[in-house]
């Protein structure tokens, strides 16, 4: 019988021959879900027996993982901010990168506020739950094209018991959604030029949902669609933020300023590249930022 080393170091010779970035990282994480161990115990014991039905569960994981199919699509399962949110192949896996709006938006709210606000192409739901989960007054709703993303964000709201407060509409953007109703609007749009999916890494072309992806020829579409959408469906002096691509700062702040939004800025994520645009609906003088 196999021991819990040898099945690591074998996990991670097959993944680094397949070209994997961090195979030991990924055939540790990979061993802990087939075996049912923790981390210290991998490392502690790790002459402990691994039994042969267990060993064929990694097998099947290392070779799903050697076709380049990302951990969080194999254990259906992947960490973003403090919550554990359930993926699957119909839901782009939340990125540390969205984070930042997370962050930005949390500070812009303290921890009582009692706000409305709407994720636009919620996917997983990470955002909305990310900060419904922080500010117990606070309600949001998610809107997607995709009925099978909805159904995973619902699936989340549910296990982290926010169904009470997060609703969920199959839509385009904001359709349907009442004017002026929302202090926060955030999005993380589909934003890759479509030429340039098929240079992507195979964990993103062949694993991502293309619909969470495609951006248009020139990876502004969404963005021509959501500023108007925007502004219809904010408060005045309403706040958003959406995602953005590295190279898209100026573009979509230009899209934001000639639709009349104010204070619009690009803010960087942690890696220092641009990430987020953010601004307000211009009010009627309640000009302080809040962000
Ligand atoms: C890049 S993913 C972001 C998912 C999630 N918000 C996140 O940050 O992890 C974009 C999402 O927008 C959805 N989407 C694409 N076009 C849409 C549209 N016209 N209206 C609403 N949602 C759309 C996709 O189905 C996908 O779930």
């Amino acid at each position: 019988m196999t021991t819990l080393v040898k099945a690591w170091t074998g996990a991670q010779q097959r993944l680094k021959a397949a070209g994997v970035d961090s195979p030991a990282i990924d055939a540790r994480l990979l061993l802990e879900a087939a075996v049912g161990v923790t981390r210290t115990e991998v490392i502690t014991d790790p002459h402990r027996e691994v039994a042969p039905d267990l060993q064929a569960v990694l097998d099947g994981y290392v070779e799903r993982r050697a076709r380049r199919e990302p951990v969080s699509r194999i254990l259906g399962r992947k960490g973003f901010w403090k919550l554990l949110l359930t993926v699957s192949p119909h839901v782009l896996t939340p990125r540390p990168d969205t984070e930042t709006i997370v962050e930005l938006a949390l500070k812009a709210f303290p921890e009582n506020a009692a706000f409305q606000m709407a994720d636009l192409g919620v996917g997983s739901g990470a955002m909305l739950l990310a900060i419904l989960a922080e500010r117990p007054a606070a309600r949001g709703i998610g809107t997607d094209v995709s009925e099978e993303a909805l159904a995973v964000a619902k699936d989340n709201a549910a296990n982290l018991d926010l169904e009470g407060r997060a609703t969920f509409l199959r839509t385009d953007w904001g359709a349907g959604l009442p004017d002026g109703a929302f202090d926060l609007i955030v999005s993380n749009p589909p934003y890759i030029r479509t030429d340039e999916i098929p240079t992507l890494q195979p964990e993103v072309k062949d694993h991502e949902p293309h619909l969470a992806l495609d951006g248009g020829p020139d990876g502004l579409k969404a963005y021509r669609e959501l500023v108007p959408e925007i502004f219809r469906l904010l408060k005045d002096d309403g706040l958003f933020y959406v995602e953005i691509g590295h190279d898209q700062s100026a573009e979509v702040e230009a899209l934001f300023r000639e639709a009349g939004g104010w204070d619009v800025v690009t803010v960087k994520d942690l890696g220092d590249r641009d990430r987020v645009v953010t601004g307000r609906k211009k009010g009627l003088g309640k000009a302080a930022a809040t962000r």
